[in-house]
Formats: structure tokens, sequence, C-alpha cells
């Protein structure tokens, strides 16, 4: 009953496998392997266009030195106050990008909306040379709330940022949890709503560490290889990174095993609703849920062995349940059964 997150799962089988069989023999080191060649055209063939695609290990460092790429010392990134570049990076995307600041918008559920983005540039860069210059606008696909933008929210955001010149950055790490939800082309959620630089997460939707970061707009990667290298993300066994994303792209099983996590967490929302006295939050648009428990409950879980984490701090009760590739169905029966006694017993 380990609900914690996505990343406290293994592999996938099918990456395990690849794994296995990229260990074998030689290939030229630092991204001259096949399997990178073969990915950079996969990448192209899945998002419908000329891609360039750089694979790295973690997703704060394919956050960073995306951002590092497309925002000067002096610029800002307009990012939700409850982004993971904002609150959960120790300041990677400031340190990378040489000091830019990040300006954190607050939103419902986790999003931003096109008019508090258009007032924050505004608001930003209202006074050239004195403050900083807005540069990047960045999303999470699915929201740190675990919902969703819909394809006209991103192009309605997008719009606002390229009007103003700013690049638009997407955070992916839950990207597939969020292509199935909507039951879209992973293009029609990018490059065509108007998003320039993805990092598409792999690791938590059954990667064992592998992200892309995918430059969508010809000629915005420029430096990009330098810049990977120079902060020591260029692994010199490439390969491995490469076979895990090809791996996960390879008959569907990033929506495959996406489309699973996303079943779990509805599977477990709807059993907290049927409980009494507990508030299931909104409907889980991907894979995370989001209930408000009554006191004796979250204690009685987590005594019968339930892992999850208290979500946000300040608001008692609400905690945050992930399901991933991995959960068993019988796990979230397990919770829901230990639930329901827990609250037979309380009433
Ligand atoms: C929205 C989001 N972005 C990026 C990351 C990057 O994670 P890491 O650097 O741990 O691979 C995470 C991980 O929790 C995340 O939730």
């Amino acid at each position: 009953m380990n609900f914690a997150s996505d990343n406290v799962t293994g592999v996938a089988p099918e990456i395990a496998q690849a794994l296995t069989a990229a260990a074998d023999g030689t290939a030229m080191p630092y991204g001259n392997d096949p399997w990178t060649a073969k990915l950079s055209k996969r990448l192209c063939e899945v998002f419908e266009t000329e891609v360039e695609v750089f694979p790295v290990a973690t997703g704060t460092a394919a956050n960073a030195l995306a951002l590092w790429q497309c925002v000067p010392p002096f610029g800002a990134v307009i990012c939700h106050e409850d982004s993971h570049i904002n609150t959960d990076e120790c300041g990677a995307p400031e340190m990378f990008t040489g000091g830019a600041k990040l300006v954190g918008l607050p939103g419902a559920d986790g999003k931003m909306s096109p008019d508090a983005v258009d007032a924050a540039i505004r608001r930003t860069g209202f006074r050239p040379i004195h403050r900083v210059r807005p540069s990047v606008l960045s999303l999470t696909q699915a929201t740190e709330c675990g919902t969703v933008y819909g394809l006209d929210e991103i192009a309605a955001l997008a719009e606002v940022a390229r009007g103003h010149g700013l690049t638009v950055h997407m955070d992916g790490a839950r990207f597939a949890n969020a292509l199935v939800s909507l039951g879209c082309s992973p293009a029609d959620m990018t490059w065509r709503a108007g998003v320039d630089v993805l990092c598409l997460g792999a690791t938590k939707n059954g990667a064992w560490a592998a992200e892309a970061v995918i430059f969508l707009r010809p000629g915005l990667a420029g430096d990009f290889a330098e810049r990977r290298k120079r902060s020591g993300h260029l692994l010199s066994k490439s390969r491995f990174v490469s076979a895990q994303v090809l791996a996960y792209l390879e008959d569907d099983l990033w929506r495959r095993n996406a489309a699973h996590a996303n079943a779990m967490a509805r599977r477990l929302a709807d059993g907290l609703a049927a409980l009494p006295g507990v508030d299931p939050g909104a409907p889980p648009a991907a894979n995370m849920v989001f209930p408000i428990l009554p006191d004796g409950l979250r204690e009685g879980l987590r005594a019968r062995g339930a892992l999850f984490l208290d979500w946000p701090a300040e608001r008692p009760g609400k905690v945050r349940l992930v399901t991933s590739h991995a959960t068993r169905a019988d796990d979230v029966d397990a919770f829901l059964e230990a639930a329901r006694a827990l609250s037979d017993a309380r009433a």
C-alpha cells in the first residue's frame, strides 16, 4: 500500500529487458550510439515533427537545463507557485540559469489562467533594465495537483506567452498520464498548442532513470549540448538512458502504463467517495488523488502499513495518494478495505 509517489516503484519489465539487451557489447559513448540515434528518429515520428532530443537522467536536470537554454540570467520564468521548478528543485533552475527569477503565480487546481499570466508578464517586465525580463512560461502537465490542462487551456496560455515574446516550457514528468487522460496526440498537447520545449518524463511511469529534453521549435536547442555536458549531465554511457526511453515508447508502453496508473487512481477515488466523513476531492484526471481524511483515519491507515504524504502541510487532513504503472488493484482494495474497517470502528 505504497502511495507515497510514482517513483517508489521498480522498473517496467519491458524496460528492464531493454536495459539488459543494451548491456551487451560496445557502443560509442556520449550519445554517439545507435540507441540515441534511433531515439531521436523515433521521437520525430511520435511528435510528428522535427525535434531535437537530449536524454538526461533526472527531471530536475531536464527542467533546469531546458530553462537555462531559454532564459538569460536577467530573465524571469513565469510558473505556478506550486510548480516543481519553484518548490522542489532546491533552486536548480536559478543556479543553472545564473540567477534568473522564478515568478510563482497562484491558481486553483495547480493551474494558471491566461489573465494571471498576462498580468504577471506585464508586471514583471514593465520597467526594462530595472526589472527582470519575462522570458519563459513554464506549465506542468499533468500538474502537481493531479489536474490536467485541456488543449484549449494550453493554447490560450501559450498565445499570451508568445504574444509577449516568451518561450513555452512544459514540465512533463507525468506527460503520459495527461496524454491518456485527454486522449490526444503528443503533437496536439505540445507544439500544436504552442509548447516550444518539453521535458518528457519516463522515470515515474516505468523507467529506471530516464527523461528527455525535447526541443520542438527549430533552432531553440542552440548550445544545449554544451550546457548538458558542462553541468555533468551528459552520461558517457548514454545508450542506457536512450534504451529506456525507446522501450518506453515501444508498443505504446508509455500510454499503457499511464492508463493503468490513472485507472488505479479512479478506483481509489471511487472507493474513498463511498466512505463516511471522507472528502474524496476532485475526481482524478491523472494518477493522483487528494482526499481529506478525518483525524484517526490517517494514523490508522499508516499503522496498517499504508504510505502516503500529508499534502499540503497547511491543509489539515489533506493527503496525496499517487498510483503508478505498478500499482496493483489488490493494494488499492486492501487500502480501501482498511479505510472502511477503520471508519466502521469509529462510527
Ligand atoms: C512535476 C515534477 N517535475 C519534475 C520532477 C523531477 O523529478 P526528479 O528530479 O526527482 O527526477 C518531479 C518529481 O517529483 C515532478 O513531480
